[in-house]
């Protein structure tokens, strides 16, 4: 398959920035959207072009390092999926693919598709942990755990937190993330003495860094590659509320 790229090449987060255009060919239908990056930079390093910077790591979904922008969808056009299990064979031979970061105020571009995303560590930093000592392994029905809560624990723990949330939102809302990590903690027994204290924490930190409001557009639900719902904020929203009044 062939296809021509627009991308985003910056040199740094002071450089402007701009689109350039690139073609590459025979790419097997079974590539990964980042393994045809991998052949494109390549063929920039032969031709001694700096090759372009992307994030990725795991290349399994799991990681939440790799998402960019693909024809102005996160993560491209297909749903629950991030950008590295996207395959050229869900592309068309000789379409036009615009690849660029995350745009989002609270993202600062670091080099080309790279942004920094150390805002989510700072949200995490301010509540998304459990201070119980867990020891080791507990037996598995030794805390007993409804089953619909923990269902629910489980699927807000699929948040990998790639940012894509943020970056289909017209707001740069955060929201979706720092409720699925409220959520985890908020249904299970091991997140209850911090319970109050995160959620205060971790939207206090939200809106430190600059996220914007959630206005209910869903596109967040709709982009995220682990399709959080949007269920949780209505949760983050519910124990924010419960924090502020006990
Ligand atoms: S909620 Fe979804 S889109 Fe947002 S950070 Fe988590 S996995 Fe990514
Ligand atoms: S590289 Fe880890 S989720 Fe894509």
């Amino acid at each position: 398959m062939n296809f021509t790229l627009r991308v985003w090449r910056q040199k740094d987060r002071h450089d402007k920035g701009q689109f350039i255009r690139y073609t590459v060919q025979d790419i097997s239908p079974h590539a990964s959207f980042l393994e045809m990056l991998d052949v494109l930079n390549s063929d920039l390093a032969k031709q001694g072009e700096e090759p372009i910077a992307f994030d990725h790591d795991c290349r399994e979904g799991i990681c939440g390092s790799c998402g960019v922008m693909i024809n102005g969808r996160a993560h491209g056009p297909h749903r629950g999926v991030a950008t590295c299990e996207l395959r050229m064979r869900g592309f068309k031979d000789g379409e036009l693919l615009v690849v660029e970061p995350w745009r989002a105020r609270p993202f600062p571009v670091i080099k080309d598709l790279v942004v920094d995303r150390t805002a989510f560590d700072r949200i995490m930093e301010a509540g998304g942990f459990v201070s119980v000592k867990t020891g080791g392994a507990p037996d598995g029905n030794a805390i007993p755990i409804p089953k619909p809560a923990a269902d629910e624990a489980m699927d807000a723990a699929a948040c990998i937190g790639c940012g894509a949330c943020v970056a289909a939102c017209k707001n740069a809302s955060a929201m979706l993330f720092v409720s699925a990590k409220v959520s985890q903690l908020a249904l299970l027994p091991q997140g209850q003495a911090e319970r109050h204290e995160r959620v205060e924490g971790m939207i206090g930190r939200m809106d430190a860094e600059g996220f914007g409001a959630c206005t209910n557009t869903y596109a967040c639900e709709a982009e995220c590659p682990k399709e959080i719902s949007v269920a949780h904020i209505a949760r983050l929203n519910r124990e924010y509320i419960m924090a502020k009044v006990t």
